[in-house]
């Protein structure tokens, strides 16, 4: 059986002299207008929310907002998960996860010193709060799902340190496009020729997954094959803002190693792959992609179609949800196996917030 447990940062609070609720996390607000006849339960249900999550009614309310991302999964008795037999050996050991620097360096041991100058010294996501939230009563594996659904909020909090900004994203840009649009095109091409270097990589990338994660092969087949073809999109897109050759614009550093990183998840651990496509993909799919909208209103509308046609492909795959797809075929997990996963994931935040900010920085137009 499921049971709900809500993310810790989760608040709500009744909007005084209203019938609305305000539920509160670093990275989602949200408003409910409450019917008069169900006030009742659902006070009891908000009182309890903390002190006895597993309660009937709050566990009524959570499964009520389970389309948002405001709780994870409880874990489950042992029987109820798929065991271990015929599972390889692991491999990942190899790695150094001792803080996100020795992390990088492993996996890419070439790397330009300035990226891992910036990384912040030492992990901030607590191992102990992962266990709490995870370890099954009595043993000492791991519940998958409960680890997936906890480190999506894990990885919604660290983005949220640049939630605001990737929000005004659209906006800035759109600003930019008014008052100097051929300096709107130049970061637009930049912009492109990120989503065309994640998608050129993605299909390479996710490959070894297929061995790797075999029990799962039906679903990364199906999500390869939307998956597939993405990088012509955005090829076509900058083609139209005069950009005739990709190579000419270089990825950001940040933007690579996203990639290497994904890249070791799908030849080495089946949670960190399965981490990292629910990275890529996101937790909720707006009505359009932002950066559409904001090409469509330029006077090279045809650059939107990259875009446009990429959102569209993954609001139909219902894309979003792969992770949890996948999720259903991991079996038990050793604590070696979500502490990997779990630094995997903690890194690509922390270079996703850096690709936030430089891409930030590009759209107030500065040179
Ligand atoms: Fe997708």
């Amino acid at each position: 059986m499921i049971q709900y447990i809500p993310h810790e940062p989760l608040s709500v609070q009744w909007i005084p002299l209203t019938s609305m609720l305000s539920l509160n996390l670093p990275w989602l607000s949200l408003e409910i207008e409450i019917e008069e006849e169900q006030k009742e339960w659902i006070t009891q249900a908000v009182e309890k929310l903390k002190s006895d999550p597993t309660h009937a009614l709050t566990q009524k309310f959570l499964e009520n907002l389970r389309e948002y991302p405001v709780s994870y999964y409880k874990a489950r008795p042992i029987e109820e998960i798929p065991s271990r037999e015929g599972l390889m050996p692991e491999e990942f050991l190899a790695f150094d996860l001792v803080t996100p620097r020795s992390l990088i360096k492993s996996i890419n041991s070439s790397l330009q010193q300035h990226i891992p100058a910036l990384l912040p010294d030492v992990w901030s996501w607590s191992a102990e709060e992962m266990s709490k939230a995870a370890q099954i009563q009595n043993s000492d594996y791991y519940d998958p799902l409960s680890t997936v659904s906890y480190l999506i909020g894990k990885r919604l909090e660290t983005e949220s340190i640049t939630g605001q900004v990737r929000a005004a994203l659209p906006q800035q840009l759109d600003k930019l496009r008014e008052n100097k649009e051929s300096l709107f095109f130049d970061t637009m091409k930049i912009l492109l020729r990120q989503t065309h270097y994640v998608t050129n990589c993605f299909e390479k990338c996710s490959g070894p997954a297929l061995q790797k994660f075999s029990a799962a092969e039906s679903v990364i087949k199906k999500f390869m094959d939307e998956e597939h073809g993405h990088d012509r999109l955005m090829v076509a897109s900058l083609k139209e803002l005069g950009c005739d050759d990709v190579n000419t614009i270089s990825p950001f550093d940040t933007t690579v190693l996203v990639m290497e990183l994904f890249k070791n998840a799908a030849q080495t651990s089946p949670l960190a792959f399965t981490l990292m496509v629910g990275y890529f993909e996101g937790v909720t799919i707006a009505e359009s992609d932002p950066l559409a909208d904001v090409l469509e209103k330029s006077t090279k509308p045809q650059a939107a179609k990259g875009y446009a046609l990429h959102h569209k492909i993954n609001k139909d795959g219902d894309h979003s949800n792969v992770i949890f797809e996948l999720a259903e075929f991991l079996p038990l997990l050793t604590k070696e196996e979500v502490m990997y996963g779990m630094r995997i994931l903690e890194l690509a935040s922390v270079l996703g917030v850096m690709s936030d900010r430089a891409l930030y920085e590009l759209s107030q137009g500065k040179p």
